[in-house]
């Protein structure tokens, strides 16, 4: 493990390193007990879209490894100016010790891993969100104590989040169906690994236009946002689409009775989500989002301790 770029890249021993050592620390870190295994190490962490989880994780987590993070926001460094990947890469490579971005292409982040010499973590593209998945799929594997065989069932757009989705619940054996309307559906490319490694792992994928097929037997029910970041100007559009998606309590009903539902945040009540569903006591939004740190502490260390 180099990078962390997509899930598709990590082996199933991969990711259960990454779940092992996120309990590991998470229990480490309630304890009270110390673990500066990356002292001396910095972090760069390059940001084109806003964020609130994943600046705050991981720069709370490389402190709490020893290490130092430092902000690079695009309208700050010289790539926002039209500075390359390459020279970016090569610069940043001389300096710090890994780096993390958050941008819009994901051809970005691959040459950034390409060019440098250090290890990048992607922290979002408008293709993949890997980090929200690996972390949603600790806290599935907290409350459920298993993740091979369950079913997680995806409402909304087919966006980054649920293509990552799709890469990590066929990769550890979760069972997933992606509801999504004609137009708005996941990347082709990935839904053609998802099924590769469902094969592989003997799991399911299944691809509806129907909120109550996907939800029905499910285990986890996760959404998203209509809109995400850079698709401002489609909003009205979006939202009239995605209405017969929304995840409310009579849609929630459908799913097992046990049910958890997800939500990677920011969450807007009242459109993809009702309050009685998010806010409601199947919710683990939260466990989520703290979860977020102790996952990428895990991966940081992993990749920058080499
Ligand atoms: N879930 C997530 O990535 O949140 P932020 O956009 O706040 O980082
Ligand atoms: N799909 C959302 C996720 C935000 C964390 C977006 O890309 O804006």
């Amino acid at each position: 493990m180099k990078h962390l770029i997509s899930i598709n890249g990590l082996t199933l021993d991969e990711i259960e390193e990454i779940l092992k050592l996120s309990e590991k620390l998470k229990r480490q870190q309630k304890e009270g007990i110390q673990h500066h295994i990356l002292k001396g190490k910095t972090l760069g962490m390059i940001f084109t879209k806003s964020s609130t989880r994943t600046r705050v994780s991981f720069e709370v987590g490389m402190y709490q490894l020893g290490g130092y993070p430092l902000f690079l926001s695009a309208n700050d460094i010289q790539l926002g100016r039209g500075e390359t990947i390459y020279d970016t890469a090569q610069v940043l490579s001389r300096y710090i010790d890994g780096i993390m971005i958050r941008t819009f292409k994901h051809s970005d982040v691959e040459e950034l891993a390409k060019y440098g010499s250090v290890p990048v973590i992607n922290g979002l593209t408008d293709l993949m969100h890997p980090c929200q998945i690996l972390a949603d799929l600790f806290t599935v594997y907290e409350h459920k104590g298993t993740l091979k065989g369950l079913k997680l069932a995806y409402v909304g757009d087919g966006n980054n989040v649920a293509n990552s989705l799709l890469h990590g619940c066929a990769k550890v054996g979760m069972d997933i169906a992606v509801a999504a309307p004609k137009g708005y559906e996941c990347d082709k490319t990935i839904i053609a690994e998802a099924k590769e490694a469902a094969k592989a792992s003997g799991s399911q994928v299944i691809l509806t236009e129907d909120p109550v097929e996907a939800i029905r037997n499910a285990d986890v029910v996760y959404t998203d946002t209509w809109v995400s970041m850079g698709q401002e100007a489609e909003k009205e559009q979006r939202i009239k689409t995605f209405l017969p998606y929304q995840v409310n309590g009579e849609l929630f009903s459908k799913a097992n009775e046990d049910a958890v539902f997800l939500h990677c945040l920011p969450a807007y009540r009242g459109y993809e989500v009702t309050e009685d569903v998010i806010d409601g006591p199947q919710s683990l939004i939260f466990d989520e989002a703290e979860n977020r740190m102790h996952v990428q502490k895990a991966i940081m260390a992993i990749l920058m301790n080499q």
